[in-house]
């Protein structure tokens, strides 16, 4: 059977370049979709004329979604949300709430009506309040409906420890948990370096520096752009998200996912370590923190929680 990806939102950055290395990739056919004419068409059929070239034997397809119709989307094996306004300077994610929460209620019901069994990928901002609504919204089963950010967020800390010790990244694996915000919690003592513990490798201020230029790596990306924000890397968290699902490869990953009294916390999403597979999110790894680590996720935990009251849910 062929896979199939829906992106909503394929004509925006993050979308459009998920839907690309989709393709680079040979992992689906992709249908893009998204409210302005004209541009997910573009886009995908520019997409499709790159597949003899790049030899990938695979289907691009975008259209319009301004009437409502979302039925060139049925049968998707994931759908991945990017839909949404973007951040400009000097905003954070959670200015976004309310505008991005109208274009998650549109969007959500009608998509999942076609593909009932697709797993739901959210990376709209703020991104945890808007996968917390995309699953409200979804009626999906908690294991079907996943934020993406902690996979982006680690690889903004992989990237930045690389370069302090002047190693490959292939050495680092990083761990980012929490919110996708300024609230979020990377984890020195998880991240390592050929299996080496970050706090053997560096004195504590530098591991500070980096943890505090990861929290704001979304925003010097947005500051240098000026118009728009960061897209390679958001997208190439998504791939990987959405090929660990396509292949089942059972990968451990930090993402969004909701919580019923794992890390002691329940009715929220945020970010932890999963596995996921083919059936989405196949088992939540609780991992032990120390008391201070605990500290940081739960007023990550709540700072969501005032984002998410917010919202008519
Ligand atoms: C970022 C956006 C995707 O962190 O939130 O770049």
């Amino acid at each position: 059977m062929r896979k199939k990806v829906t992106i909503v939102g394929g004509g925006g950055a993050v979308g459009a370049t998920a839907a690309q290395r989709i393709i680079d990739r040979e992992l689906a056919d992709v249908v893009l979709c998204d409210v302005v004419e004209g541009i997910p068409a573009g886009r995908a059929l520019d997409m499709l004329e790159s597949t003899p070239i790049i030899g990938s034997d695979v289907h691009a397809r975008g259209f319009t979604t301004a009437g409502g119709d979302y039925r060139d989307t049925a049968g998707s094996d994931v759908i991945v949300v990017t839909a949404g306004f973007p951040r400009k300077p000097g905003m954070s994610r959670s200015d976004l709430l309310q505008g991005n929460y109208e274009i998650i209620k549109a969007v959500v019901p009608p998509v999942v009506k076609h593909s009932p069994d697709a797993i739901l990928i959210v990376v709209t901002n703020p991104l945890d309040a808007m996968a917390y609504a995309a699953f409200k919204l979804s009626g999906f089963p908690k294991h079907r409906v996943i934020g993406m950010a902690g996979v982006l967020d680690s690889g903004r800390m992989s990237t930045f420890v690389a370069q302090a010790l002047g190693v490959s990244v292939a050495n680092v694996h990083s761990l980012v948990l929490g919110g996708h915000g300024d609230t979020m919690v990377p984890l020195p003592r998880y991240t390592t370096v050929a299996s080496i513990p970050l706090p053997e490798l560096l004195p504590k201020e530098r591991i500070e520096a980096i943890i505090q230029r990861t929290r704001d790596g979304g925003a010097e990306i947005v500051n240098l752009n000026r118009t728009g924000g960061a897209f390679y890397a958001p997208s190439a968290a998504v791939v990987e998200m959405v090929e660990a699902i396509l292949k089942d490869q059972k990968k451990i990953l930090p993402c969004a996912v909701y919580l019923e009294g794992e890390f002691g916390l329940r009715d929220i999403f945020m970010g932890v370590p999963v596995k996921l597979g083919a059936r989405g999110v196949e088992q939540i790894v609780e991992i032990r923190l120390t008391a201070d680590e605990d500290a940081m996720l739960q007023k990550s935990a709540a700072s969501i929680r005032e984002l998410v009251k917010a919202l008519p849910l």
